[in-house]
Parts: C-alpha cells; structure tokens; sequence
C-alpha cells in the first residue's frame, strides 16, 4: 500500500464589483475573485479518529464525525459529502490573508480551501459544481439563506456574472488602465443580520422598494456593458451610483462613507462598499497613475488597504506527496 496522500488547495477572496443584496432577490450581480488566499493543508492524523481542523484564527476543533460548537459549517458540509463518500480521519491545518468580516467572502474561500484540500486527500474527483455545491452548504450555516455568489465565485474564479437560482456565466472584463482598491474598515456585522435588515426595509417601502431593485437591475446591465467596453470611466460613475443604492437599502455606515469620499477626493474614478455592508469594505476603482494617491488617502483611515489582482483564477488543489 503507497503512502497516504498530502493535499494543499488555495482559495482566493471575493469582490462584489456590482449587485450585493439586490441579487438576494433574483437581480443579476457581478463579482470577480482576487489574490488574497486562504490556503489549507490536508494530511493523515497522527491521533483521533475524526476529521479535525486547526487555524490560527479559530484554534483546533474536530468538525466530523461529531458536531462542534464552532466551524460547524464544515460538519455541515462534510455530512452531505459523506452521503457519497466514504470520510476517513484528517488533519487540516488552515492559514488566511484574507480579513474576516470583511466582505471579502473569508468563510466561503475557508471552506472552499478546507474541502477542496480534504477531498483531494481522500482521492476524490470533485467538479468544480460539486465543490460550489459543498461551499454552499457550509454558507448556509454561516449567513441564512445566501445568494451562491461567494461560493461561485471563489471556486470559479474569474469575472462572473450571477443570478440566483440561474447560475452564472464568465466575463471577459477589461480594466483597461485602471486599478482596483480595496479597503477594509471595521469588522462587519453579520451578513445573515445585513441582508435580514435590508430585506425588512425593502418589504417596508413597498413600490418604493420594488422600484429600487428594476434601477439596480439596469444599473447591472450598464456595468457589463462598460465592462466589456472597457471604460473605467463610466463604471466608476456606476459604482457611485450603485452605492448609493446600497446606502438607500440601509447598509452603509459612517466609516464606509468616510472611506468611500476619501476616495474619491484622492482621484478615485468611483467607489462603493462591497459585500453584505455595516462594516467591512470599500472598494475603489482608479486610474493607474493615481493608484498611489488612493492608497495613502485610505491607509490612515482604514485597518487594511489592498491593491490587488482581479479576476484570478478559482480554488485550486494539488497532491504535495503519497498517492
Ligand atoms: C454577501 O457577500 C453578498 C450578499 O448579497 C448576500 C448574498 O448574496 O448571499 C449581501
């Protein structure tokens, strides 16, 4: 018998370049994987008898065949693996660049890195649908009822445009000259009790609300089309626009708004926050040339600035040693 096998997967963090909440209800959003990662690494125990995940940020917990207190996404996940697989005992030891509560998709790329580390260690050969499918199912203990669009767009990579129930199709985007920040600013409140709240206030305005979610519809299609053009120009102006969008929905704060006009005084050629809201992070689109003006606008104002690659490719998992 050869020797076990050694697995290491990387997921990447996630942008909601247009579309957050209103994709909850059926409007179209686009999102992009970028190269922040979290990275784990599946191997044989030396004890125990389950499956059992250590973090720097969560400490150790055994998250199969018992249910635990916390991670109990990954039991969660793991139980609908196990209605097709048979599960042995594991060690996966997880690191992350990727801030948490930061609307950068940090639980979705934690789940996609760990199942996609421990399914190749248990000689599985997943699709990536089936691994979205998994990812799901750990989200769905963590934020209530998710859209799929942090769990898709981690494991897909790329650019992509989804809709809920629908799937989702690649984007061929252009950037064209221009750069994407990202800021994060405080930890976010819960992205369950984000779209709970926005969700209340939709149903309070009626018509209102109704009417507001048609604007974000088109204000969707707009962005694709400059996003194919590749005219940075006008999809700043959109992102502002989306923005505010967000901020009618109830889920900016003032330190958003802080960094998000902080922005745009630096030059920024539009910005908004991305993700659930109440927290976590803006992002800021630039020309290249006043990339750095941005970053030093925002760096004395936020926990963390970013500049990073978008578009990058999706989880990704390779056997280190055994067979
Ligand atoms: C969270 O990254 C995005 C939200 O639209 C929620 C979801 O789509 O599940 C706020």
């Amino acid at each position: 018998m050869g020797s076990p096998r050694v697995c290491r997967a990387s997921a990447p963090a996630k942008v909601i370049l247009f579309g957050e909440h209103f994709v909850v209800e059926g409007v179209p959003a686009i999102a992009a994987a970028v190269s922040l990662y979290t990275t784990a690494v599946a191997r044989q125990p030396g004890e125990g008898g389950g499956v059992r995940v250590c973090s720097e940020g969560y400490g150790c917990r055994e998250v199969w065949p018992s249910k635990p207190s916390s991670m109990s996404q990954l039991y969660h996940a793991l139980e609908k693996l196990a209605c097709t697989a048979k599960l042995r005992p594991a060690l996966v030891e997880v690191s992350s660049e990727i801030p948490v509560g930061a609307g950068l998709g940090s639980s979705a790329a934690f789940a996609a890195a760990v199942l996609a580390a421990y399914t190749c260690y248990l000689g599985l050969e997943l699709s990536r649908e089936q691994l979205s499918e998994l990812v799901y199912e750990a989200e769905r203990v963590v934020h209530g009822k998710p859209s799929g669009i942090d769990n898709t767009t981690i494991v897909h990579g790329g650019f992509i445009l989804f809709e809920k129930g629908k799937g989702f199709h690649r984007l061929e985007a252009k950037l064209r000259g221009s750069k994407l920040v990202i800021a994060f600013s405080v930890v976010a409140r819960s992205p369950g009790e984000a779209v709970r709240r926005v969700l209340e206030r939709k149903k309070r305005l009626g018509r209102l609300g109704d009417d507001l979610y048609e604007l974000a519809k088109r204000l969707v299609l707009e962005a694709l089309a400059a996003l194919r053009a590749g005219d940075p120009v006008r999809l700043g102006e959109l992102m502002d626009v989306n923005h505010g969008l967000l901020n009618a929905l109830g889920v900016s704060t003032p330190v958003i708004e802080e960094l998000v006009y902080a922005a745009r005084r630096a030059g920024a050629l539009g910005a908004k926050l991305t993700g659930a809201g109440l927290g976590g992070s803006i992002i800021a689109l630039a020309w290249e040339d006043d990339v750095d003006k941005v970053v030093k606008a925002l760096s004395s104002k936020a926990a963390s600035v970013y500049v990073t690659e978008l578009g990058v490719p999706g989880v990704t998992w390779t056997v280190l040693s055994g067979c």
